[in-house]
């Protein structure tokens, strides 16, 4: 199922986060796409809120992950700075996923071929000013929710 979602401020992507977060259940992965300044980090922020976390979430650009405690454990990479799906398997990307964590990605393009088939892929378009275009494609097995 694809869905199509704009925003016109950070707080409105925030809110789409936490939307995102009431229908996460059967979701392993969320994988993001979008340029510098498209609003991963606030849609995060979001979704962590939306599954009771009151961390503080910022990019993990040079952590590389970030987790955030919440009803469900939310692990938040940011794969800009990795060479490739190798260098995701080393930080134990395997592991995050079979420990039931919901595993978020910034810049999947890195590693597109690491995600799991129960993976909501998000492509994230700045259509000027303020205005963010969203693209949700969700797993079959999770369209039931
Ligand atoms: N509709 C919107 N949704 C989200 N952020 C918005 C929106 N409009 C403006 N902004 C601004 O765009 C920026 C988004 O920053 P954010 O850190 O979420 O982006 P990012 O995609 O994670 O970037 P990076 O690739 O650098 O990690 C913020 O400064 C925010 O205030
Ligand atoms: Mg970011």
């Amino acid at each position: 199922m694809t869905e199509r979602c704009v925003t016109h401020s950070e707080a409105q992507t925030e809110a789409l986060g936490e939307s995102i977060a009431q229908r996460s259940g059967a979701l392993s992965a969320i994988a993001l796409k979008g340029d510098l300044g498209a609003g991963k980090t606030a849609l995060v922020r979001g979704l962590a809120r939306g599954l009771g976390s009151a961390d503080s979430v910022t990019s993990p650009t040079y952590a590389i992950v970030n987790e955030y405690r919440g009803a469900r454990r939310v692990c938040h990479f940011d794969l800009y700075r990795l060479s490739g799906g190798d260098d995701l398997w080393e930080i134990g990307w395997e592991d995050y996923l079979a420990s039931g964590a919901l595993c978020v990605a910034e810049w999947c393009d890195v590693a597109r071929e690491m995600f799991p088939p129960s993976t909501l892929w998000i492509d994230i378009e700045k259509a000027g000013g303020d205005t963010r275009c969203f693209t949700l494609r969700w797993p079959e097995e999770a369209e039931a929710c």
